[in-house]
């Protein structure tokens, strides 16, 4: 139907967005019902609102945080490696929750990943390991193997629910993966599938891009469109029906994630705590993350960008940064926030803008792809509702254990790149091997030594990188299946007083030295 017959060139004229037609007569049948109904799909008074918000906010936060910003209390910081006499109590309390069933993992897996330049769901990509385990595989089997730890020490069935964040870009793929996986062994009732929200590209008139002459620019509304998505497919329900009490939030492309980390979850718990951030140390002051900290008194993700780097660099007494509370973007939250999250604060929260290159069609209907920002993508962020915590709590994990992610193409120069995820965790896993009592030998016969020289492959350099130079310091190959320990337990009666040639691969069917045997 004609767009003026149907109201619709009406109701774009009063939004502003009329331009949304210019190529209408050009389209083919099939392109003008797919416009169409994407359009009628959408609330153009709101998508207006949220710019109008979204870029006061950004041009008032032109202003540094400084004299406003407060560290983290340490009466709030739990951390794995100050209160070592804790641990333990904690991680008994996160798995007698997990053992209960009231646990419940929650995955945001809805991101482009643009920068890493696939066009699949980052959870199915394959670091190169010598398993070549995907991401999603890792998460999945590691949920696997802590309903089993739980199973065993409270003589109790269990199961952790698996909430997957989506967007309309990966949805499809991702859930044809888990099913062509078997769903990696978890019971595929406890994996559910829900969808974030999109959000169109605008340029900085508020004027919606085609990114061709049938097809507006959409992206997904960030990782916070989470509390908007719970609300809208009731997911919220779902965990209510299930007994949630406490949920764990992570990101896709941390391959070190420890999915439903029972001791996280047992401080949050222990704390009375209604809001948990993990975060590692943020060591040198221009490390472009953010950092978890009090500003006017509430807890707030404050970047790199808003302090002024005389703040970056003040330190504490014990001669750590001051403001060192490194977002990982790594949560808990108890069922009870979250609900209200979703029911009473999320219209509150504001859009962030990021300025990005967005191809689009000009005037004469020609497809540019633009060489610096030419426009807007809205996007809320999950850690916004910190804010509204009555209980907040940080716990703080070390780095080289706990995040790795992935967010580059292997390049010279990247960090944060397929390379580095592949080197963390095969790093990590070797750790778990010299405290089970083995160690390696390398192709002399020599004992490989403990200690990773200086500078070598999963160390850590100033910037936070993890430092990979050309290849001569490169990390024992070893990997170890989530199926068999989750986090460096159960390897004693496996390795103990073995040496072993890399690479090292230990799985169900046992322990493996896949270059000695010509693998
Ligand atoms: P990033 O901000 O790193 O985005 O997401 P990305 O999509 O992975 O990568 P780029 O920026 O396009 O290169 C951090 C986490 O938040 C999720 C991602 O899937 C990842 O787990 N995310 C991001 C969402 O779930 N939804 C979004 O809209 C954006």
């Amino acid at each position: 139907m004609d767009p003026n017959a149907s109201g619709l060139a009406k109701m774009l004229a009063e939004a502003g967005q009329s331009h949304l037609l210019q190529f209408w007569k050009e389209l083919s049948p099939e392109e003008q019902a797919e416009l169409r109904l994407d359009l009628q799909g959408m609330d153009f008074q709101e998508i207006n609102g949220f710019f109008k918000k979204a870029m006061e906010t950004s041009c008032s936060k032109q202003e540094k945080m400084d004299s406003r910003m407060e560290p983290v209390p340490r009466e709030v910081l739990g951390s794995v490696t100050r209160d070592r006499e804790s641990l333990k109590d904690w991680e008994v309390a996160g798995l007698h929750c997990i053992s209960q069933s009231n646990v419940a993992v929650l995955l945001l897996a809805g991101g482009q990943g643009t920068r890493l330049g696939v066009s699949y769901p980052k959870g199915m990509y394959d670091v190169g390991l010598p398993s070549h385990k995907t991401l999603f595989q890792i998460q999945g089997e590691r949920i696997l193997k802590l309903q089993q730890l739980a199973e065993q020490k409270h003589k109790i069935k269990c199961r952790i629910p698996w909430y997957i964040m989506t967007s309309g870009r990966t949805m499809e793929f991702t859930k044809d993966y888990f099913s062509r996986h078997n769903y990696f062994g978890l019971d595929k009732n406890n994996i559910i599938f829900f969808q974030q929200g999109m959000l169109p590209a605008m340029d900085y008139q508020g004027k919606i891009i085609l990114e061709s002459k049938g097809k507006l620019s959409m992206a997904p509304d960030g990782n916070g469109g989470l509390y908007r998505a719970l609300g809208n497919q009731d997911i919220m329900a779902d965990m209510e029906r299930r007994g949630i009490e406490n949920v764990h939030v992570y990101c896709v492309d941390n391959i070190l994630v420890k999915v439903a980390d029972p001791s996280f979850i047992g401080f949050c718990v222990k704390k009375g705590a209604d809001c948990g951030a993990k975060v590692v140390e943020k060591t040198n002051p221009t490390e472009a993350v953010g950092v978890v900290c009090k500003v006017d008194g509430r807890y707030q993700v404050v970047e790199y960008s808003e302090i002024t780097l005389a703040t970056a660099e003040k330190r504490s007494a014990d001669g750590r940064l001051m403001f060192n509370a490194g977002n990982v973007a790594n949560h808990f939250f108890s069922f009870s926030f979250l609900r209200d999250v979703v029911q009473k604060y999320e219209p509150k929260l504001q859009h962030h803008v990021a300025q990005k290159k967005i191809p689009y069609v000009n005037a004469e209907g020609q497809l540019i792809k633009p060489d610096k920002p030419n426009g807007i993508k809205m996007e809320k962020f999950v850690f916004d509702i910190f804010q509204f915590a009555k209980t907040f709590v940080v716990y703080e994990v070390l780095r080289e254990d706990e995040f790795s992610p992935l967010k580059n193409a292997d390049s010279q120069d990247a960090k944060d790149t397929p390379t580095t995820a592949r080197h963390a965790l095969m790093s990590l896993h070797h750790r778990w091997v010299l405290n089970a009592g083995a160690h390696f030998i390398d192709e002399n016969g020599r004992h490989v030594p403990a200690i990773p020289r200086d500078g070598a492959a999963g160390s850590v350099t100033d910037d936070g990188n993890r430092n990979l130079k050309d290849g001569t310091d490169l990390p024992i190959k070893c990997e170890i299946s989530p199926l068999v320990s989750y986090g460096g337990e159960g390897l004693e009666e496996l390795v103990k007083g073995r040496e072993f040639h890399p690479t090292l691969m230990i799985d169900g069917s046992g322990v493996h030295e896949l270059v000695k045997n010509g693998v």
